[in-house]
C-alpha cells in the first residue's frame, strides 16, 4: 500500500465477530497488530465501527433487533449485513457499547487519524421497518409530535374512511393495509424513521467524539435517493461526508429499462453526470470538502450486469472526484477476497496478490494529483444551486399520481442540463442562506414554509421553481390558497389543476419561437400579471415569471432545460462552456478540468495562451485535460 503511494487505509467496518467472538469476550490483539503494521509503513488509519454487521450471538440474544420488511411483513434475518432495526433501543445500546470499546482503545492512537461511523447507513432499503419495536416507537414519536390524539386525527385527515384513532397505542404503521393508507400517515412514518436513523448515528458520533478527541469523523454515504432519510440532518455532526462511488453498477441500474443503443456507450464509463451528481450532493451535506471512501476499481458483483471499466476510467473517476472537491479518493477494495459474497468484486490486487487492472491507473492518478498540487486548490462555491431535500423524495414516493414522476429523475434532469452546458452546481437545503448564489433552482420542493419564502425574498438570487413546488402542506394536505401555497407571496399564481400523462404520450410547449416537449406532469396555471415566458398548445401559460421568481408548470425535456437555463445563465452572467456531448468541465480553485467520457478525442477550443498542466488541448478518449484558469 505504501509502495503504491496510498495515504489512508480504512479498516474494521465489519469486524465485530472477530473483535467480540462471544458476548463480552473482547479480542483486539489482532487489530492492534494491524494498526501497528500500517503505522510502521507510514499509513494512516480510518477506523470503522463494525455496527453494520452484528454477530450471530448478539442477534440471538436480542431477537427484537431484527427489522421487518414493510412490504412483505417478513423478518430480515441474520446471514448478510445491516440486519438491525434503528428503532431497537437494545441494539442501539450494544452498538454504542462496541463503539465505546473501540474508541477508548484507538481514540488517541497516533496512526488512527479518523473514524467512519457504521457503513453505508440505510443501504439495502433498511431505513423502514415494520417490526413491533418500530410500531411502539412510532406511537411514542407520534405522542411527542401531536399534542392530542384528536390533533393527530385532524392532521392526518383520519375522518376520511373512518381511520380515526382513540389512543396513541392504537396507531398502526402504514403497512399491510388493503389499499392506500393516508399520505399524511406515511409521511409521518418517513419522518419518524429518518429521525431514528439520525438518532442512532448522532449517539454513535457522541461516543467517538468523547474518546477520540481531535480525530475526524465521517460516514460513507450511498446515493442520496437511496437513504430515505434527511441526509442534511444525518451529516450534521460529521466533520465531513464521504461517498461510495460505483459508476458502472449505478449505470446498470439506472439504464435498466433503456434501449441498448442508449446504454451501451456508457456501459464501461458510466454516464458523465452520474458520479458527479452524487459528489456534488455529498459535498453539499458537508462542512468542508468530502472524501470518496470507496471507488470502484474494476467489475463489481452486485449489479445485474458487471462490466469492466474502460481503460482510463478508474483514473478519470479519481481525478473527477478531486475536481468536484474530494480531498481523498480511496479504493474498494485493496485485495479481491477469494471467498464469500464479494469474491467476484475486483480490487487493486487479485486474490493471488498480483496487480489488477486498476493498479497502474491508480499509480498514474496519484502522480497526476501530485503534479497538480491539488491540496493547495480550494473548491469554490458555484454560482448555481439546486435546492434538494428528503421531503421532495418522500412526497414523490408517497403520492405517485404519475407512474413516471420520480423526484430523483426530475432533479437529475435539471442537473444534467446544467452540466451539459458546463455549469457547476452546488446542492443546498431549503433552510440555507441563498446569498452566495446567482441562480437557485428548486426542481420540486413540495413543502414550503414561510421561512423559506422569507429567505428567497431577502436574497438577491433569481429562483426557478419546477412543477409541484409548494403543492403540499406540512401534513400532506392541499394548501388552502392552492399551490404553490406560501410561495404566492412572491409569485401570485395558482395551480388550478394537474394532469399526468403516460411517458410515451408527449404534448408540447412553445418558448422563444420553438416547440419543446411538455410531458408527464402538466399544471393548469392562473397567473395574473405574470410575464408569460412559455405557453402550452392551447395558449395557456406554461412558464411564468414574477420578477426574480420563475415557475415552470410542466416537466419538459433536456433540450428545453438546456436552452432555457442556458439563456438564463447568460443573462445572469453565469459562466457556461460549450462542450461536446460526453465532455464535462469543472473548476477547482484556479484549475479547470475537462473529462472526456467518449471514445473520440474532443477539441476543447482553448485559447493559445492557455497553460495546459495535464493532457492535451484535444482531450483524448477517457482522458483528462487540466489547465490554469
Ligand atoms: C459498498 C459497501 C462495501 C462493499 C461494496 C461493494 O456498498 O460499503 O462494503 O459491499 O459496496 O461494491
Amino acid at each position: 500500500m505504501a509502495a503504491l503511494g496510498l495515504t489512508y487505509v480504512r479498516i474494521g467496518e465489519f469486524a465485530w465477530s472477530r473483535l467480540e467472538p462471544r458476548d463480552g469476550e473482547l479480542r483486539f490483539e489482532w487489530l492492534d497488530k494491524v494498526v501497528e503494521t500500517l503505522a510502521r509503513a507510514g499509513l494512516q488509519v480510518v477506523m470503522g465501527t463494525p455496527t453494520a454487521t452484528p454477530p450471530k450471538w448478539l442477534v440471538d440474544k436480542i431477537p427484537e433487533m431484527l427489522p421487518v420488511d414493510p412490504t412483505t411483513g417478513r423478518k430480515r434475518g441474520f446471514g448478510s449485513r445491516r440486519h438491525y432495526d434503528f428503532a431497537s433501543d437494545a441494539y442501539l445500546g450494544e452498538a454504542l457499547r462496541i463503539t465505546e470499546v473501540m474508541a477508548r482503545r484507538y481514540g488517541s492512537h497516533d496512526a488512527v487519524v479518523g473514524w467512519q461511523t457504521d457503513n453505508e447507513l440505510c443501504c439495502h432499503d433498511t431505513t423502514l421497518s415494520a417490526s413491533d419495536v418500530a410500531r411502539i416507537a412510532f406511537q411514542n414519536w407520534c405522542s411527542e409530535q401531536y399534542s392530542t390524539i384528536e390533533a393527530l386525527n385532524e392532521a392526518w385527515g383520519n375522518v376520511f374512511w373512518s381511520m380515526e384513532y382513540l389512543e396513541y397505542s392504537e396507531i398502526e404503521l402504514p403497512v399491510g393495509a388493503v389499499t392506500e393508507t393516508s399520505p399524511a400517515h406515511r409521511l409521518a412514518y418517513r419522518r419518524f424513521s429518518s429521525a431514528k436513523v439520525v438518532n442512532f448515528h448522532d449517539r454513535m458520533v457522541e461516543v467517538i467524539r468523547l474518546h477520540a478527541p481531535g480525530k475526524f469523523i465521517t460516514h460513507n454515504f450511498i446515493p442520496m435517493v437511496d437513504t430515505g432519510v434527511d441526509n442534511f440532518a444525518l451529516a450534521a455532526p460529521l466533520d465531513f461526508t464521504s461517498y461510495d462511488n460505483y459508476p458502472l453498477g449505478r449505470a446498470d441500474i439506472k439504464f435498466k429499462d433503456s434501449p441498448a443503443a442508449e446504454f451501451q456507450k456508457y456501459m464501461r464509463t458510466g454516464h458523465p453526470d452520474f458520479a458527479t451528481y452524487s459528489h456534488d450532493q455529498v459535498r453539499g451535506l458537508s462542512k468542508d470538502g468530502f472524501w470518496v471512501m470507496e471507488q470502484q476499481p474494476g467489475p463489481v458483483n452486485w449489479a445485474d450486469n458487471n462490466p469492466r471499466p474502460a481503460p482510463g476510467m478508474v483514473r478519470l473517476w479519481t481525478l473527477e472526484a478531486f475536481a468536484h472537491g474530494a480531498d481523498c479518493v480511496s479504493f474498494f477494495r485493496w485485495r479481491q477476497a477469494p471467498f464469500a459474497q464479494e469474491q467476484m468484486h475486483a480490487g487493486l490486487l487479485r486474490p493471488d496478490n498480483s496487480k489488477a487492472g486498476a493498479w497502474q491507473e491508480v499509480e498514474q492518478a496519484i502522480a497526476d494529483a501530485a503534479l497538480l498540487e491539488l491540496q493547495s486548490e480550494k473548491k469554490q462555491k458555484a454560482s448555481v444551486a439546486i435546492v434538494t431535500g428528503a421531503e421532495s423524495y418522500w412526497v414523490s414516493d408517497i403520492e405517485r399520481q404519475s407512474e413516471s414522476y420520480d423526484f430523483d429523475d426530475v432533479q437529475f434532469d435539471y442537473y444534467h442540463a446544467l452540466r451539459a452546458i458546463g455549469v457547476s452546481v452546488d446542492f443546498v437545503s431549503a433552510d440555507m442562506d441563498f446569498d452566495a448564489y446567482t441562480l437557485v433552482i428548486a426542481p420540486g420542493l413540495p413543502i414550503i414554509d414561510q421561512a423559506f419564502v422569507d429567505s428567497c425574498e431577502q436574497s438577491r438570487a433569481t429562483f426557478v421553481f419546477g412543477p409541484r413546488s409548494g403543492a403540499k402542506t406540512r401534513e400532506f394536505g392541499f394548501p388552502p390558497e392552492l399551490p404553490p401555497g406560501p410561495l404566492q407571496r412572491l409569485a401570485p399564481l395558482r395551480v388550478l389543476s394537474v394532469e399526468t400523462l403516460r411517458p410515451d404520450c408527449v404534448d408540447s410547449l412553445s418558448w422563444n419561437g420553438r416547440r419543446y416537449e411538455s410531458r408527464v406532469w402538466r399544471e393548469e396555471l392562473e397567473a395574473p400579471d405574470a410575464d408569460v415566458l412559455a405557453k402550452f398548445e392551447d395558449g395557456s401559460p406554461a412558464v411564468v415569471r414574477y420578477g426574480r421568481i420563475l415557475y415552470i408548470g410542466s416537466l419538459t425535456s433536456t433540450a428545453f432545460l438546456q436552452d432555457f437555463l442556458g439563456r438564463l445563465c447568460k443573462k445572469l452572467e453565469i459562466e457556461t462552456h460549450s462542450i461536446a456531448e460526453d465532455v464535462r468541465v469543472e473548476r477547482r480553485g484556479d484549475l479547470m478540468f475537462a473529462f472526456n467520457y467518449s471514445d473520440q478525442s474532443q477539441d476543447l477550443k482553448l485559447d493559445k495562451s492557455v497553460e495546459i498542466l495535464l493532457g492535451d488541448r484535444q482531450v483524448q478518449p477517457r482522458d483528462v485535460t487540466v489547465w490554469k484558469r
